[in-house]
């Protein structure tokens, strides 16, 4: 099965799954990052569309075409005849459209216990509600933002008093680097069956 990884950032699960000798196809970036050097470094192709070219600005809204930035993703994806893909530290909400192709098909990491903290400060929401726990989750991606109906797994870490952003964020991470290429690799195995998961997913 052959695996994308997509990224925009420092890459650090990306680096964990390479780790794991997961096998990764392809990874596809949506702005220049540190991610993309790992990727380079390790060997593996690599595909930048950047979605400033796509018009994308800070607070454009949806003014700026998703809807082309999607079909390109999409197209990339399936050129390099991607089945699975794995989003890891992607910060653009895609088109619906992506699931004509891929529906079922997602992944994504979620630095929250599913569905507390939905959002992009998902950290940040669970320091400030003092609760005494949060974690990560791996899910399959729909066309709902950070949707808990399809679960693959979650992990739990502990919030100290003292903790920042910074400090819950790392130890969240460390964990995710841990439970990420788990899921990949029982996926590969079968052990997690990609059809079941598939099943409601849009
Ligand atoms: C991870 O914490 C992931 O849960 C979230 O973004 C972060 C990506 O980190 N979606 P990295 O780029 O893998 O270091």
């Amino acid at each position: 099965m052959k695996i994308a990884v997509l990224v925009s950032g420092s890459g650090t699960n990306l680096a964990a799954m390479i780790k794991r000798r997961i096998p990764i196809g392809l990874v596809l970036a949506d702005r220049p990052c540190p991610a993309l050097q790992i990727a380079a470094k390790a060997g593996i192709p690599t595909s930048l569309l950047n979605r400033h070219d796509f018009g994308y600005r800070l607070n454009v809204g949806e003014a700026w075409n998703r809807k082309g930035f999607t079909q390109a993703v999409t197209q990339t994806l399936s050129i390099n005849h991607i089945e699975l893909i794995a989003m890891a530290g992607f910060f653009t909400v895609l088109h619906a459209g992506i699931f004509q192709t891929f529906g079922g098909r997602i992944l994504n990491s979620h630095p929250s216990l599913l569905p507390a903290f939905k959002g992009a400060h998902a950290v940040e929401d669970a320091l400030q509600a003092n609760m005494p726990e949060t974690g990560t989750t791996i899910h399959l991606v729909t066309t709902a933002l950070d949707d808990e109906r399809y679960i693959v797994a979650q992990a739990k870490v502990p919030i100290h008093p003292d903790d920042t952003v910074a400090t819950l964020w790392e130890r969240i991470k460390l964990k995710e680097h841990r439970l990420y290429p788990q899921v990949l690799h029982d996926i590969l195995s079968g052990h997690i069956n990609l059809a079941q998961l598939k099943e409601g997913a849009s």
